[in-house]
């Protein structure tokens, strides 16, 4: 049994209240044993059978619970710097995807590399996204988009899950773009996703989510649909890129299916934000994205405003979102989007706990889940998302076991 004391804040995160009501305890205690949580409040409050509990001194940390990236592309080959500084001379993402860069840049580059060589560079970006304070983390396959190069990357994330404490939440993406090989039978590689792949990978326990990503550019609502119930059918919780680039019905093909998130959202209509709040969906703002992008940002105020949950990720991948920093998207939440700091925190806690389906598991400090946590050099929530650092984080623990 451990005491951690010395706390100046902590913000248990709870579900329950509006998106701001993070709960915040002063002069702090948190109380877990082995892997769980089993008592948090104001230390004056500690209940006497806690009392004889190792301590651990927080050192006036702000205690946060671990932070969860829920939409990542973890695991791609090269990078694309030679588009971002094409997009800022005036090309447009699109126009640099109909001339062969883009995602399509990346699957070359992706299908190039080793299962081995893959695993080493997600480690290494994984090994610093942890000590920003990350305790779960969902990574996208999609850089494949054919079997071979889809399952690698699927067997990537299982290693990495092997290898390292972090939680691992896998997402299916082979509807990211069609491949440049389906592009003139796009409806045989609609028929490869649905009955091939994802039979195969929910077999092998490869992924336990699915996306697609609705768009003009990429896939139509009607074959995201039957990509995603067949997902569903398989066991595998939708989750859709939706809305990013125009308004194309993604956010109510969410609703209808009854997705775990609906994630982008710059483009949402008033119909899409109404879909989201009836039917429960979280909706995940990229706000690293909308910066590279210079998009409009996603309406985060009319969206909470609605009564929809949002969620703050990164994105992280080679082209849109070249960066894993998740606080520094939390800054953009409130900078873009005008989400406080308090909402955009819960949005990358038990927010995004929701978006993964992990929301009894982790996401918050309360006895009975996950001994997941962060100390912050901030004496407060505010003070953290204001001042933009390397690295606030100070001590990060998954499952009660310190990772740095
Ligand atoms: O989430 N929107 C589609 N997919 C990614 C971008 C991937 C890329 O540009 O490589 C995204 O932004
Ligand atoms: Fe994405």
């Amino acid at each position: 049994m451990k005491l951690l004391h010395n706390i100046r804040q902590l913000a248990s995160c709870r579900a329950e209240g509006r998106q701001g009501d993070i709960h915040t305890i002063t002069d702090a205690a948190l109380v877990w044993d082995g892997e769980t949580i089993q008592w948090v409040g104001a230390l004056r409050d500690l209940p006497e059978m806690y009392r004889a509990a190792e301590r651990v001194d927080a050192g006036g940390a702000l205690v946060i619970p671990g932070l969860i990236d829920c939409h990542t592309h973890l695991a791609f080959g090269g990078w694309r710097a030679d588009e971002f500084e094409q997009r800022l001379a005036g090309r447009t993402y699109l126009e640099i995807a109909q001339a062969g860069g883009g995602i399509a840049s990346t699957v070359r580059q992706t299908r190039a590399v080793s299962e081995d060589a893959l695993v080493e560079r997600a480690r290494a970006f994984l090994h610093e996204i942890q000590a920003l304070g990350v305790t779960t983390i969902e990574c996208k396959s999609g850089y494949g988009l054919d079997r071979e190069t889809e399952l690698k990357l699927l067997r990537v994330y299982r290693r990495l899950a092997v290898l390292e404490p972090t939680r691992i939440v896998s997402t299916f993406l082979g509807a990211h773009v069609v491949p440049p090989e389906f592009r003139d039978r796009r409806e045989q590689y609609v028929e490869l996703l649905t009955h091939e792949l994802i039979p195969e990978i929910a077999r092998e326990g490869l992924a336990s989510c699915c996306d697609a990503f609705v768009e003009t550019s990429a896939f139509t609502v009607d074959e995201a649909r039957r990509i995603l119930r067949a997902g569903q059918a398989a066991g595998l919780a939708a989750k859709l890129h939706a809305d990013q680039l125009s308004a194309g019905g993604g956010a109510e093909l969410a609703a209808e299916l009854g997705a775990l998130s609906a994630d982008h959202l710059e483009c949402v209509s008033d119909a899409g934000i109404e879909a989201l709040a009836r039917r429960g969906v979280v909706a995940v703002s990229l706000p690293i994205a909308t910066l590279y992008l210079r998009q409009t940002p996603m309406p985060a105020r009319r969206l909470i405003d609605a009564g929809v949950a949002v969620a703050v990720a990164t994105d992280f991948n080679p082209g849109s979102a070249p960066s894993f920093h998740l606080p520094f998207a939390l800054t953009l939440a409130c900078t873009l989007q005008r989400m406080s700091p308090a909402e955009a925190l819960k949005g990358a806690t038990i927010i995004a706990a929701r978006a993964l389906g992990l929301e009894r598991v982790t996401g918050s400090l309360e006895a009975g889940k996950a001994a997941d946590f962060a100390l912050i050099d901030a004496p407060d929530v505010n003070h953290w998302l204001y001042h933009v650092r390397a690295n606030a984080c100070v001590r990060t623990a998954v499952g009660g076991r310190w990772m740095s």
